[in-house]
């Protein structure tokens, strides 16, 4: 048997049940057979592609709105990317910078925390061109930050709490091992936090409908905030504000897997070898953010923040019709990377004019999206 199913089921064993979050928690980031631990998780050879994998154009695009960004509300060049992966999306931002902004590059900082030491490795490696611009910390270690802090497909890879409404009473869904296997087991609520949260959120369930429940968004929101001094904060995800997230067409919750490409939802299956991940709540980025000073600037779909931060720039000087096709899947409105990717835009600390660039109104950027697909 896997080491990483016997040590889960051990576990599980010795405490009677563990909560989702702890099992998820094991999954991807055990110390060594997590699934962020080792082998590639990401492109082709791993078991999911994000929009870095799409294109280049995808970072080039963000390095283009973060300097505008700083030379607009004047803040130090200082990037901040948590979770930063195969670290192909920092070496894009950064070769874009080299190539087309060199003043800007001679002074940008750009700063990585990375949870996994496998990937830190990986990130090192593929950086090497740009070493003397970059430094790892760890998320303790940022504090009096000024600059732009953002994240892409960070808050989906943090573990969840899964509630479940039966006749009326919310429980909370524990894994236990029974009749020789893991499996679900509904209880109480491992902490008054997930209570809380659901009043503040306002989550209403109906009968059998189950919500995951991301706690450790609550906590990482409400830290950002407070290690924030000036600057904005960008949350690349998928998800969307809770009144959508737990409508009652959503009966299972959005917890699922990926191995290889393919989605399941055999959760105790492939236990380190397959990516476990869940649609992120904004509006809890929202809520909570404002506890720390964070003030909403924009929630908006993936393809308008890319438009607004000049991606169309990149489709017209593609060389080649796949690369065109490629930067095309990312601002698609509707499937590809349309589809569910959001971008929440936070500042502490820094006055933001109306013609801020993440302001520009959708609809100016809509006609030249739909000239473009004429041509
Ligand atoms: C789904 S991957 C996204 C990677 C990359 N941003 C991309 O778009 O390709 C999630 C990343 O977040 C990292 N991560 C998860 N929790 C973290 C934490 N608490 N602190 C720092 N990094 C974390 C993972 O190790 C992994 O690198």
């Amino acid at each position: 048997m896997d080491v990483l199913k016997e040590f889960v089921i051990q576990l599980v064993k010795e405490k009677g049940k563990i909560t989702f979050a702890e099992f998820m928690e094991i999954a991807l980031y055990h110390p060594e057979y997590g699934y962020y631990q080792k082998e590639n998780p990401f492109g082709m050879q791993g078991s999911f592609y994000t929009s870095v994998d799409a294109s280049e154009s995808f970072g080039r695009t963000l390095a283009k709105g973060f300097e505008e960004t700083i030379k607009e509300l004047n803040l130090a060049p200082i990037l901040c990317e948590m979770g930063a992966g195969s670290g192909m999306l920092a070496n894009d931002i950064l070769n874009y910078y080299k190539a087309e902004s060199n003043k800007f590059y001679s002074e940008v900082k750009y700063i990585i925390i990375e949870k996994s030491k496998y990937l830190i490795d990986r990130q090192k490696e593929l950086l090497k061109e740009h070493i003397d611009k970059v430094e790892w910390i760890s998320f303790d270690g940022l504090n009096d930050f000024e600059g732009v802090f953002f994240s892409n497909e960070l808050v989906d890879a943090f573990p969840v709490h899964r509630i479940i409404n039966i006749n009326g009473d919310l429980k909370e869904l524990y894994v236990i091992y029974h009749d020789e296997k893991l499996q679900f087991y509904p209880d109480e609520f491992s902490t008054v936090n997930l209570k809380e949260y659901i009043g503040k959120l306002g989550v209403k369930l109906v009968d059998k409908q189950i919500a995951d429940i991301n706690l450790d968004a609550v906590k990482w929101i409400k830290d950002v905030g407070e290690k924030i001094n000036k600057g904005i904060v960008v949350t690349i995800d998928y998800g969307f504000d809770a009144k959508n997230l737990y409508a009652p067409f959503r009966m299972d919750g959005t917890v699922t897997c990926y191995f290889k490409h393919t989605q399941n939802n055999d959760f105790f299956e492939r236990i380190g070898y397959q990516d476990i991940t869940a649609f992120v709540d904004f509006s809890a980025l929202m809520e909570y953010g404002k506890e720390s000073g964070l003030n909403v600037v924009n929630f908006e779909p993936q393809w308008v923040f890319l438009l607004q931060s000049g991606i169309l720039d990149e489709i017209r000087n593609a060389k080649t019709d796949l690369h065109r096709t490629r930067i095309k899947s990312l601002i698609i409105p509707e499937g590809g990377f349309g589809t569910n990717f959001n971008v929440l835009i936070q500042s502490k600390g820094v006055y933001i004019p109306d013609t801020f660039l993440y302001n520009k109104k959708p609809y100016d950027i809509f006609e030249q999206l739909s000239e473009m697909y004429a041509e």
